[in-house]
Protein backbone atom coordinates (compact mmCIF):
# COMPACT_ATOMS: atom_id res chain seq x y z
CA UNK A 1 0.00 0.00 0.00
CA UNK A 2 1.25 3.86 -0.98
CA UNK A 3 -0.68 5.32 1.95
CA UNK A 4 -2.40 8.46 0.72
CA UNK A 5 -3.32 12.13 2.94
CA UNK A 6 -6.63 11.81 1.74
CA UNK A 7 -9.81 11.01 3.63
CA UNK A 8 -12.79 9.93 3.20
CA UNK A 9 -16.39 11.90 4.04
CA UNK A 10 -20.09 12.18 2.91
CA UNK A 11 -20.65 13.31 -0.20
CA UNK A 12 -21.37 17.48 0.61
CA UNK A 13 -22.60 18.67 -2.55
CA UNK A 14 -25.38 17.32 -5.18
CA UNK A 15 -22.36 17.04 -7.86
CA UNK A 16 -20.38 15.29 -5.29
CA UNK A 17 -23.46 13.03 -5.02
CA UNK A 18 -23.44 11.85 -9.02
CA UNK A 19 -19.76 10.95 -8.21
CA UNK A 20 -20.34 8.93 -5.88
CA UNK A 21 -23.24 7.20 -7.23
CA UNK A 22 -21.36 6.74 -11.08
CA UNK A 23 -18.57 5.31 -9.68
CA UNK A 24 -20.26 2.78 -7.51
CA UNK A 25 -22.58 2.10 -10.85
CA UNK A 26 -19.32 1.83 -13.35
CA UNK A 27 -17.16 -0.56 -10.90
CA UNK A 28 -19.75 -3.01 -9.49
CA UNK A 29 -22.57 -2.71 -11.66
CA UNK A 30 -22.52 -1.74 -15.62
CA UNK A 31 -19.91 -4.74 -16.74
CA UNK A 32 -23.01 -6.96 -15.56
CA UNK A 33 -26.46 -4.58 -16.07
CA UNK A 34 -25.68 -1.67 -17.67
CA UNK A 35 -29.42 -1.03 -17.91
CA UNK A 36 -30.06 -1.45 -13.57
CA UNK A 37 -30.42 1.42 -11.25
CA UNK A 38 -27.48 3.37 -9.77
CA UNK A 39 -29.17 3.03 -6.51
CA UNK A 40 -30.77 1.59 -3.74
CA UNK A 41 -34.19 2.12 -1.80
CA UNK A 42 -32.58 2.42 1.66
CA UNK A 43 -29.71 5.02 0.49
CA UNK A 44 -31.21 7.38 3.02
CA UNK A 45 -30.67 5.08 5.35
CA UNK A 46 -27.19 4.67 5.08
CA UNK A 47 -23.79 5.95 5.75
CA UNK A 48 -21.91 7.19 2.76
CA UNK A 49 -17.94 7.91 2.04
CA UNK A 50 -16.41 9.15 -0.96
CA UNK A 51 -12.43 9.23 -1.40
CA UNK A 52 -11.50 11.84 -4.16
CA UNK A 53 -9.00 13.49 -5.24
CA UNK A 54 -7.51 17.04 -4.98
CA UNK A 55 -9.14 17.55 -8.14
CA UNK A 56 -12.44 16.16 -6.80
CA UNK A 57 -12.31 12.99 -9.29
CA UNK A 58 -13.71 10.25 -7.17
CA UNK A 59 -11.61 7.37 -6.36
CA UNK A 60 -13.33 5.49 -3.64
CA UNK A 61 -16.71 4.92 -2.67
CA UNK A 62 -18.79 2.33 0.10
CA UNK A 63 -21.50 2.60 2.53
CA UNK A 64 -22.83 1.42 5.61
CA UNK A 65 -25.97 0.58 7.48
CA UNK A 66 -27.52 -1.25 10.69
CA UNK A 67 -28.89 -4.17 10.52
CA UNK A 68 -29.56 -4.57 14.41
CA UNK A 69 -28.48 -3.32 17.44
CA UNK A 70 -24.94 -4.20 17.08
CA UNK A 71 -24.25 -5.46 13.66
CA UNK A 72 -24.17 -3.24 10.70
CA UNK A 73 -23.21 -4.21 6.92
CA UNK A 74 -21.05 -2.55 4.78
CA UNK A 75 -21.69 -2.63 0.98
CA UNK A 76 -21.34 -1.40 -2.47
CA UNK A 77 -17.19 -0.53 -1.76
CA UNK A 78 -15.40 0.27 -5.04
CA UNK A 79 -12.06 1.77 -5.96
CA UNK A 80 -12.05 3.40 -9.49
CA UNK A 81 -10.15 1.32 -11.92
CA UNK A 82 -6.49 2.14 -12.42
CA UNK A 83 -6.34 3.01 -8.86
CA UNK A 84 -6.63 0.00 -6.58
CA UNK A 85 -3.80 -1.57 -4.46
CA UNK A 86 -2.93 2.32 -3.38
CA UNK A 87 -4.85 2.77 -0.26
CA UNK A 88 -7.45 3.97 -1.05
CA UNK A 89 -10.04 1.01 0.11
CA UNK A 90 -8.29 0.69 2.80
CA UNK A 91 -8.86 4.44 4.01
CA UNK A 92 -12.38 4.01 2.93
CA UNK A 93 -12.74 0.85 4.99
CA UNK A 94 -11.26 2.50 7.83
CA UNK A 95 -13.61 5.32 7.40
CA UNK A 96 -16.88 3.10 7.54
CA UNK A 97 -15.67 1.42 10.32
CA UNK A 98 -15.10 4.49 12.49
CA UNK A 99 -18.39 5.63 11.97
CA UNK A 100 -20.17 2.31 13.30
CA UNK A 101 -17.95 2.64 16.21
CA UNK A 102 -19.56 5.77 16.81
CA UNK A 103 -23.03 4.27 16.41
CA UNK A 104 -22.37 1.58 18.89
CA UNK A 105 -22.30 -1.09 16.72
CA UNK A 106 -19.95 -3.98 17.76
CA UNK A 107 -19.53 -6.07 14.71
CA UNK A 108 -19.59 -5.65 10.51
CA UNK A 109 -20.75 -8.05 8.19
CA UNK A 110 -20.21 -7.88 4.37
CA UNK A 111 -20.39 -9.61 1.04
CA UNK A 112 -17.53 -9.97 -0.62
CA UNK A 113 -16.91 -10.62 -4.30
CA UNK A 114 -13.89 -13.97 -4.64
CA UNK A 115 -11.45 -10.83 -5.84
CA UNK A 116 -12.06 -8.84 -2.38
CA UNK A 117 -11.84 -11.42 0.12
CA UNK A 118 -7.49 -10.95 0.58
CA UNK A 119 -8.51 -7.11 0.64
CA UNK A 120 -11.22 -8.07 3.50
CA UNK A 121 -8.72 -10.58 5.19
CA UNK A 122 -6.40 -8.14 5.28
CA UNK A 123 -8.43 -5.08 7.14
CA UNK A 124 -8.69 -8.25 9.67
CA UNK A 125 -12.84 -9.56 8.04
CA UNK A 126 -12.50 -13.54 8.79
CA UNK A 127 -14.36 -15.36 6.28
CA UNK A 128 -17.83 -17.12 7.32
CA UNK A 129 -18.94 -18.79 4.58
CA UNK A 130 -19.58 -19.40 0.73
CA UNK A 131 -22.63 -17.44 -0.04
CA UNK A 132 -24.36 -16.47 -3.17
CA UNK A 133 -23.91 -15.91 -7.25
CA UNK A 134 -24.39 -12.54 -8.35
CA UNK A 135 -24.96 -11.92 -12.21
CA UNK A 136 -24.37 -15.79 -12.46
CA UNK A 137 -20.91 -15.52 -11.83
CA UNK A 138 -19.67 -13.78 -9.58
CA UNK A 139 -18.81 -15.39 -6.11
CA UNK A 140 -19.08 -14.04 -3.15
CA UNK A 141 -18.37 -14.95 0.54
CA UNK A 142 -19.57 -13.58 4.09
CA UNK A 143 -17.49 -12.05 5.86
CA UNK A 144 -17.43 -10.64 9.59
CA UNK A 145 -15.60 -8.33 11.77
CA UNK A 146 -16.32 -8.09 15.54
CA UNK A 147 -14.86 -5.76 18.29
CA UNK A 148 -15.63 -5.05 21.83
CA UNK A 149 -17.60 -2.72 23.16
C1 LIG B 1 -11.42 -4.59 -3.44
C2 LIG B 1 -11.07 -3.10 -3.36
C3 LIG B 1 -12.19 -2.35 -2.67
C4 LIG B 1 -9.77 -2.96 -2.54
O1 LIG B 1 -9.39 -1.60 -2.50
P1 LIG B 1 -7.89 -1.17 -2.84
O2 LIG B 1 -7.77 0.30 -2.71
O3 LIG B 1 -7.52 -1.77 -4.15
O4 LIG B 1 -7.09 -1.92 -1.68
P2 LIG B 1 -5.86 -1.37 -0.79
O5 LIG B 1 -4.85 -0.74 -1.67
O6 LIG B 1 -6.39 -0.54 0.33
O7 LIG B 1 -5.31 -2.79 -0.27
C5 LIG B 1 -4.94 -3.05 1.05
C6 LIG B 1 -4.40 -4.46 1.14
O8 LIG B 1 -5.42 -5.40 0.84
C7 LIG B 1 -4.83 -6.51 0.11
N1 LIG B 1 -5.37 -6.54 -1.24
C8 LIG B 1 -6.09 -5.58 -1.88
N2 LIG B 1 -6.48 -6.00 -3.10
C9 LIG B 1 -5.97 -7.24 -3.24
C10 LIG B 1 -6.02 -8.21 -4.29
N3 LIG B 1 -6.68 -7.99 -5.44
N4 LIG B 1 -5.40 -9.40 -4.10
C11 LIG B 1 -4.71 -9.64 -2.96
N5 LIG B 1 -4.64 -8.76 -1.91
C12 LIG B 1 -5.27 -7.59 -2.06
C13 LIG B 1 -3.34 -6.26 0.09
O9 LIG B 1 -2.77 -6.85 1.24
C14 LIG B 1 -3.29 -4.76 0.16
O10 LIG B 1 -2.08 -4.27 0.66
P3 LIG B 1 -0.77 -4.17 -0.31
O11 LIG B 1 -1.22 -3.52 -1.60
O12 LIG B 1 0.17 -3.34 0.50
O13 LIG B 1 -0.34 -5.59 -0.50
C15 LIG B 1 -10.81 -2.50 -4.78
O14 LIG B 1 -9.70 -3.10 -5.37
C16 LIG B 1 -12.01 -2.58 -5.74
O15 LIG B 1 -12.89 -1.74 -5.70
N6 LIG B 1 -12.05 -3.62 -6.60
C17 LIG B 1 -13.08 -3.74 -7.62
C18 LIG B 1 -14.53 -3.80 -7.08
C19 LIG B 1 -14.68 -4.78 -5.93
O16 LIG B 1 -14.33 -5.93 -6.03
N7 LIG B 1 -15.26 -4.28 -4.83
C20 LIG B 1 -15.50 -5.06 -3.66
C21 LIG B 1 -16.88 -5.59 -3.70
S1 LIG B 1 -17.15 -6.68 -2.30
Amino acid sequence: MNGTSLAAREPRTPAEWERYYALRWRILRAPWQPQGPDREEDEERCIHRLLCAEDGTALAVGRLHRLDQHTGQIRFMAVAEGQERKGYGSVLLQSLEQAAREISLQQLILQAREQAVPFYRRRGYELVEKSFLLFDEIQHYLMRKQWGS
